[in-house]
């Protein structure tokens, strides 16, 4: 039986998608509230993680452990790596690594962490197409993009930070979770993907930009998940 994990790090990424879900259980672990029901028709369960890799990863594993999901999907928003996704534009994930971590010294590339067997975390193909297919029905305003995504704790305010991340990693956007939810989901064999609507462009205007779009920009990225949720 399908029962899709929705992970959203801030109330307003999944504010909406909570409020339009029949609940039959609410569950509390790690702080976190993990409500369990239908949304769209589908067996759902929704949880805001709180920001930042430690805590999506916690998150993810309690999904797994705890409440069985057979897929995740994160939800949110992010900063665009590339000059033409513009903000409100979407981008699907075909891949998510860490930009944070440097484990160089031992022979292993900029971002990958020791032991794991790769650099970045595959994204489920099947969701990742079905994500892009839904977009383009769901926002005809906007454009999707299906790419890499990097995450790190940090939040992308800085030019020179920004393109020094571009330089060492393909990313099409940046986040702070979305790796640390498919390094978890990766380990647990559970698809996942990611997507991500563009609040700013990760330099010096995201100070600016990011409270003006990511309410608009987060709105955009759940109605494309809970379009897509009874074709999974
Ligand atoms: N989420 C949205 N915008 C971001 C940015 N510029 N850096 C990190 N996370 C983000």
């Amino acid at each position: 039986m399908k029962r899709v994990g929705i992970i959203g790090a801030m109330a307003l990424e999944v504010e909406e998608l909570k409020s339009k879900m029949e609940i039959t259980r609410k569950e509390e672990r790690a702080s976190m509230e993990f409500l369990e029901g239908m949304l769209n028709g589908t067996d759902v369960v929704i949880v805001q993680s709180g920001i930042g890799k430690v805590n999506a990863a916690l998150c993810t594993q309690i999904l797994c452990d705890m409440f069985d999901v057979t897929h995740i999907i994160n939800t949110g928003v992010a900063g665009s790596l590339k000059n033409e996704i513009n903000i409100g534009d979407i981008v699907v994930s075909t891949d998510a690594l860490h930009h944070d971590v440097d484990v160089r010294v031992f022979g292993y590339p900029l971002g990958e962490v020791p032991q794991m067997g790769c650099l970045a975390f595959p994204a489920d193909e099947k969701l990742n197409a079905l994500a892009v297919e839904c977009c383009k029905e769901v926002n005809k305003d906007i454009s999707v993009y299906s790419g890499r995504i990097v995450s790190g704790d940090q939040f992308i305010s800085d030019k020179q930070v920004k393109d020094n991340i571009i330089s060492n990693f393909d990313g099409f956007c940046v986040e702070m979770e979305g790796a640390s939810i498919a390094h978890a989901a990766y380990l647990n064999h559970v698809p996942f993907v990611i997507i991500r609507a563009i609040s700013d462009k990760a330099d010096d205007s995201a100070e600016m930009d990011y409270p003006t779009f990511e309410k608009a920009a987060a709105a955009h990225s759940a109605a494309l998940v809970e379009h897509m949720l009874p074709m999974i």
